[in-house]
């Protein structure tokens, strides 16, 4: 299919592309993809250490997705929500097995925004005599006009959708390498969390509950300090305020662990998922713990929210994560990378912080070490140039706006895939550290 496609006919397509949606920014046309490896049209390959939005964690085009999608596709490619379907039901039953604590009630829908939006109504209608979110800087929750309030909205996203942003406070977040509250961990007693509990007690607008990404990822690859989320969810108890995880990108194993509140210790009321779920197959949802009331009916109901070739997909991806063994692959080459960026961070100034874990990992670069002053241009450019070499980094916010390059490959990345990565990495980070 598409061979004979002129490319003529390509490009006045792209004339009718709206703006404003993120596509169009890479000089890249893709034609196909198979574990770590993306293909363009020119028959080029690249290592893609975005995952394509790091979805791709069991690697790209699995056999066992494919065939498992193409059996589904042959019965029947839609049903509506009011019948049930086997992948369904299976899907239910083995997402409902890995749910961590008693998150054990279920939804699903295409889109992590608007799971992130199911988990916000399905927290009024516990907490129905509250009005506000809180999430803290950095968060992002997606762009519906809803979850747009609880992302890093920077100055005209704010004041465009200002009207519909009311219902979020925005709360410091715990990002010690740049403590908005100028502290330093852990003399500050986490003085991040104590604010926002004295926000709680003396603000005069109850809280519905708190909204973040255990990890976040979007906003800059920040991990939180020990002991904050549980002083977080200490705080929610304590104001019956209801805790909403967003494992969108960090559950189904990116952190190295199967979700993020596994690894951190510390339980959501509301977990939505999204992105790996399904092999690079649209699916996403919310876990609910099961005290909760659930949704009033008819007020979380789409069209496509059950659609059966993606739940086939996810079932398929989950029994390959388990047989692959791939979440403790994660870990592993988390560590693999990490430890030979230390190692370029002895010899690059630029290299200002890496983080992780897993293959979540974040390299923040500043111009000074001492001043932290951000490196954007020089992410941005490490990032446009990499791609001449055949890797394709992340970078955090919109591109030229963030500092933080991001490496979060398919968990099926070799090491020799790996060290490739790792050597075009140094050659463009000694090339903008040579600029400063
Ligand atoms: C943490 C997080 N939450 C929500 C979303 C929104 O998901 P979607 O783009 O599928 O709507 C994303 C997407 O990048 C995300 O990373």
């Amino acid at each position: 299919m598409f061979e004979d496609v002129d490319p003529k006919d390509l490009e006045e397509g792209r004339k009718y592309l709206m703006s404003g949606s993120v596509g169009g920014g890479l000089p890249i046309i893709v034609e196909s993809g198979k574990g770590a490896v993306l293909k363009d049209s020119n028959g080029k390959e690249y290592i893609d250490c975005t995952s394509q939005a790091w979805t791709f964690n069991i690697g790209m085009s699995h056999p066992r997705v494919i065939e498992a999608v193409t059996e589904q596709i042959n019965k029947i490619t839609h049903v509506r929500t009011s019948f049930e379907t086997v992948p369904k039901l299976l899907a239910l039953k083995k997402i409902g097995e890995i749910a961590p604590a008693d998150l054990k009630k279920i939804s699903f829908c295409l889109h992590g925004s608007v799971a992130n939006e199911s988990a916000l109504k399905l927290a009024i209608t516990n907490n129905p005599d509250r009005v506000k979110f809180l999430s803290p800087f950095e968060n992002y929750s997606g762009r519906t006009l809803a979850t747009i309030a609880g992302s890093w909205p920077y100055p005209p996203i704010c004041k465009l959708f200002s009207g519909f942003m009311e219902h979020f406070i925005r709360i410091p977040n715990a990002y010690c390498y740049r403590c908005p509250l100028g502290q330093d961990y852990p003399k500050c007693g986490l003085l991040c969390a104590e604010y926002v509990k004295t926000m709680i007690e003396r603000g005069c607008e109850p809280v519905i509950a708190i909204i973040l990404e255990p990890f976040q990822s979007s906003g800059g690859m920040i991990g939180f300090p020990d002991g904050y989320l549980k002083r977080l969810r200490e705080i929610c108890d304590e104001f019956g305020i209801l805790l909403i995880f967003d494992e969108i990108q960090t559950g189904f194993g990116r952190l190295g662990s199967m979700f993020g509140c596994e690894l951190y210790g510390v339980y959501p009321d509301i977990l939505t998922y999204g992105k790996a779920i399904a092999g690079g197959f649209p699916l996403a949802g919310v876990m609910q713990r099961t005290s909760l009331k659930p949704p009033e009916p008819a007020t979380d109901s789409f069209t496509f929210a059950h659609f059966p070739v993606s739940l086939a997909a996810a079932i398929a991806t989950l029994d390959v994560m388990k047989e692959e063994k791939l979440v403790e692959r994660a870990k592993v080459m988390g560590e693999y990378f990490t430890s030979r960026l230390k190692g370029l961070q002895n010899k690059y100034e630029i290299i200002g912080d890496i983080r992780g874990p897993g293959l979540m990992i974040g390299i923040e670069l500043v111009k000074d070490r001492k001043t932290k002053e951000k490196a954007s241009g020089a992410c941005h450019s490490i990032v446009t140039e990499s791609i001449e070499d055949g890797v394709i980094f992340g970078e955090s916010k919109f591109k030229g706006l963030g500092n933080v390059l991001k490496i979060k490959p398919p968990f099926v990345i070799s090491e020799a895939q790996a060290d490739r990565v790792l050597e075009v990495f140094e050659k463009h980070i000694k090339k903008q550290q040579d600029k400063l």
